[in-house]
């Protein structure tokens, strides 16, 4: 492990998901260069409903007493924050099923950002947020942060749409750890939730050993 990645894995801030055995085998079959689309898509899917399923850990509860089919009453606790999705498009629509499959009728808002072909930034193209976003914990999709150039950018959109920098969670399949130290250090109360944390990026900013381009490899696109 680079100490990079091992100064990432620390951070009070980058959550990863349990590295169980179970987790291991779904990224090590999406990493395979051999697997056929219809795998890296069934298996992707599974880790992103992990990584939602983690992602809502860090939403607040509040204390709620239930009566059991025993008449006995339970104590338990309640979601209290209302949510919504935002998709970093084109590679992050890929997790907005796993996020209505766990969360139904969940309000999903979309971002595009590409870099600018002049000044080389990330620049914002599009963007539809739910209207009362600001009122809401936002679960911002996107399965790559290489440089997080793009969830960056995403993250200031968010900002002057008035959503809390605390309630913004990054919910993320494989990051680089310069791309999230780099993220965590800018915004210094947001999260991520992630499965595995990579050792770098290379000339090109992709994720090494990473998966290839994910969006092309899930969207059939390659
Ligand atoms: N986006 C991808 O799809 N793959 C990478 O390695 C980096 C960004």
């Amino acid at each position: 492990m680079s100490s990079l990645t091992e100064q990432a894995s620390k951070h009070p801030r980058l959550h990863q998901l349990p590295q169980t055995h179970q987790l291991k085998a779904l990224m090590t079959i999406i990493r395979d260069a051999e697997t056929k689309r219809g795998d890296f898509v069934f298996y992707s899917d599974r880790v992103i409903r992990l990584l939602v399923e983690e992602g809502l850990n860090y939403l607040p509860v509040v204390d709620k007493e239930v009566t059991t089919p025993m008449g006995v009453p339970f104590q338990g606790v309640a979601f209290e924050g209302r949510i919504c999705g935002v998709s970093i498009m084109r590679a992050g629509e890929s997790m907005e099923q796993g996020l209505r499959d766990v969360c139904t009728s969940v309000r999903i808002g979309k971002v595009l950002i590409q870099r600018d072909e002049r000044t080389a930034q990330p620049k914002l193209y599009y963007s539809k947020l739910p209207r009362d976003i600001s009122d809401r914990w936002v679960l911002l999709l996107d399965p790559m942060l290489a440089t997080g150039g793009s969830a960056m950018k995403c993250i200031e959109v968010l900002l002057e749409a008035g959503v809390r920098e605390d309630r913004i969670l990054f919910i993320n399949l494989i990051c680089s750890p310069e791309g999230a130290l780099t993220m965590l250090e800018k915004f210094s109360k947001m999260q991520i939730v992630t499965a595995e944390i990579d050792e770098g990026i290379d000339a090109r900013k992709f994720i090494l050993p990473g998966l290839g381009d994910f969006g092309d490899r899930y969207f059939g696109t390659e």
